[in-house]
């Protein structure tokens, strides 16, 4: 017998009615320690206001007690019947990134079902009973449990450890919002000035790095150069594996390889120009002292801030394709470098942290707004991707790159004027051409032209996204480490029926 919603739901179901209050609703569901409420009226299932509702009603700054749920809650939200599988439940809460729903038996409540009750199930099934119920890109699929942060697409909101990273990049350094992701906690003034500090001193390259990065700089780009140089990194400091070390000796490795990942980026860049590496400063914040050492030119306080705030924006975003193949390789107990190296691959794509180059290329090729309309509706009927558009997550406008297009407004200039009269055309252009998709700038539209006006080389773009994703790899490795299990997830297998006889050679 298949399992049905009804072997899993919670029932009854915790219900209030559409006037109760905001903060009587929040009493109710930390009594019961439950994630959501049902509104009922008359009986019947008028709405559902989860944790998430509660949040966005406190992040804007809602008086609980006189906000009735009404207001904040998802009005006729969409329901199971207690006889379905669980893997149409599933396929609902997954594809609609819902985390609860409503179980309704004809016009009546009988339940709710979470996602947590089916994360439980779906450990115990077989790989081809649940193969064909994940969603293709294993889009909206709880893979993890994080404390490091969340991305909300529907809202456009996203967060490092509960605060806003757009408000971190607007308010902190990098640096301090590093030391956020490892302690959990922002940096007070002292911690603040001795994390800095401490970081700063371990930005040298190692000396087997030194000698090995002249050769390695001549085969390849500065991105491939650091997927190469992390290997040798780990190799020379003897990194073990996470398995077999504990969570201070791993911390110690991550602020090594962070600091000096920079510095690797920078150095691959110069000898590629035939000059020598520019040695790295210690009275520099993080930002500033990359663009030293990449243009050797001591930066200005605005470029340097420009760069750092797209740093903390893309510090870390949920569970990238990046930071998924980090938690992978950890899952297995491979070392830190092992799972960096892995990472670096992955963002080096042209759909994931590749993007920000190609966008340039795309706006050189534009050359100028009245060109825009028609060279975008060519690449989308070719099939093209418009590149730094689109989201997995977003389905509407990406924070950060709204946040960023601040930044090259602030910073000003042509490429700025083309850039944001490209995007206004190809927003129009993508929602006639390819209605429903809700199809928007992402972060890399405008890294490119930020990264692009503060003096960064194309080839540096991915680079710098990376010299700052690092520390978001690394608090994702410090996290799959201290709870591990094995990633393993199974493939359905759609080849011709096995088995045929083997031919004879
Ligand atoms: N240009 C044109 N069409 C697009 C674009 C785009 N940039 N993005 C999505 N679409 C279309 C697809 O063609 C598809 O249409 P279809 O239903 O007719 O086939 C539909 O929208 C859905 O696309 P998917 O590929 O299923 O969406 P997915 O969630 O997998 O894609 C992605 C997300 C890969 C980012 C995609 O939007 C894309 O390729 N964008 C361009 C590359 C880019 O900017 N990457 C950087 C991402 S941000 C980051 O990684 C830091």
């Amino acid at each position: 017998m298949p399992t049905v919603v009804r072997d899993l739901m919670s029932a009854p179901a915790v219900t209030c009615e559409a006037g109760t209050s905001l903060a009587e609703v929040a009493r109710t569901m930390r009594d019961a320690g439950i994630g959501s409420v049902i509104v009922t009226e008359r009986g019947k299932v008028a709405g559902i206001l989860t944790e998430r509702d509660l949040l966005r009603a406190a992040a804007a700054a809602t008086v609980a007690s006189a906000e009735s749920v009404e207001l904040w809650m998802t009005a006729n939200p969409d329901v199971l019947g207690p006889d379905e599988e669980v893997g149409a439940a599933w396929i609902s809460l997954a594809h609609h990134n819902y985390r609860h729903l409503p179980v309704v038996d004809g016009h009546e409540l009988v339940g709710v079902v979470s996602l947590r009750d089916l994360m439980g199930m779906a450990r115990l099934r077989p790989a081809d009973e649940h193969g064909t119920e994940i969603p293709a890109g294993l889009e909206g699929v709880v893979a993890a449990e994080t404390e490091l942060g969340d991305v909300r697409g529907e809202e456009g909101f996203f967060h490092y450890r509960r605060y806003s990273a757009v408000d971190l990049a607007a308010r902190r350094s990098l640096e301090d919002v590093w030391y956020l992701l490892l302690e959990g906690e922002l940096p007070d003034a002292g911690e603040a000035r001795r994390f800095a500090a401490d970081v700063a001193q371990r930005r040298a390259l190692t000396p087997g790095l030194a000698e090995m990065l002249p050769e390695v700089a001549k085969q390849g780009s500065p991105f491939e150069v650091l997927r190469t140089a992390v290997s040798l990194l780990g190799a020379e400091l003897g990194w073990r594996p996470t398995h077999d070390i504990d969570g201070a000796e791993l911390r110690a490795q991550t602020l090594r390889l962070c600091s000096v990942v920079p510095t690797i980026m920078a150095a691959a860049y110069n000898l590629g120009e035939g000059r020598a590496p520019v040695e790295p400063r210690t009275d520099l914040s993080s930002a500033a002292n990359y663009l030293w050492m990449v243009t050797g030119e001591e930066p200005t306080p605005l470029d340097a801030r420009a760069v750092e705030q797209y740093q903390i924006l893309t510090i870390d975003h949920g569970f990238n394709a990046s930071t998924f193949t980090a938690r992978v390789i950890t899952s297995t107990g491979a070392d830190l470098a092992a799972a960096v190296c892995g990472a670096i691959g992955a963002l080096s794509g042209p759909l994931h942290g590749g993007a920000p180059s190609r966008a340039l290329a795309m706006l050189d090729e534009i050359g100028s707004a009245d060109q825009a309309d028609s060279w975008l509706r060519g690449a989308v009927e070719r099939g093209d991707r418009v590149m730094g558009f689109g989201h997995r997550v977003y389905k509407t406008d990406d924070p950060r790159s709204l946040f960023l297009r601040d930044v090259a407004r602030f910073l000003g200039g042509p490429l700025v004027e083309l850039a944001e009269k490209v995007e206004r055309t190809a927003v129009d252009v993508l929602a006639d051409m390819k209605p429903g998709r809700r199809l928007f700038t992402n972060v890399e539209f405008y890294a490119g032209v930020v990264m692009s006006t503060c003096g960064l080389p194309r080839e540096m773009f991915t680079p710098t996204f990376a010299a700052g994703r690092v520390i978001g790899w690394s608090a994702h490795v410090i996290e799959q480490a201290a709870h591990n299990r094995l990633i393993r997830p199974s493939a359905r297998y759609t080849g011709p029926s096995p088995p045929v006889p083997v031919p004879d050679p």
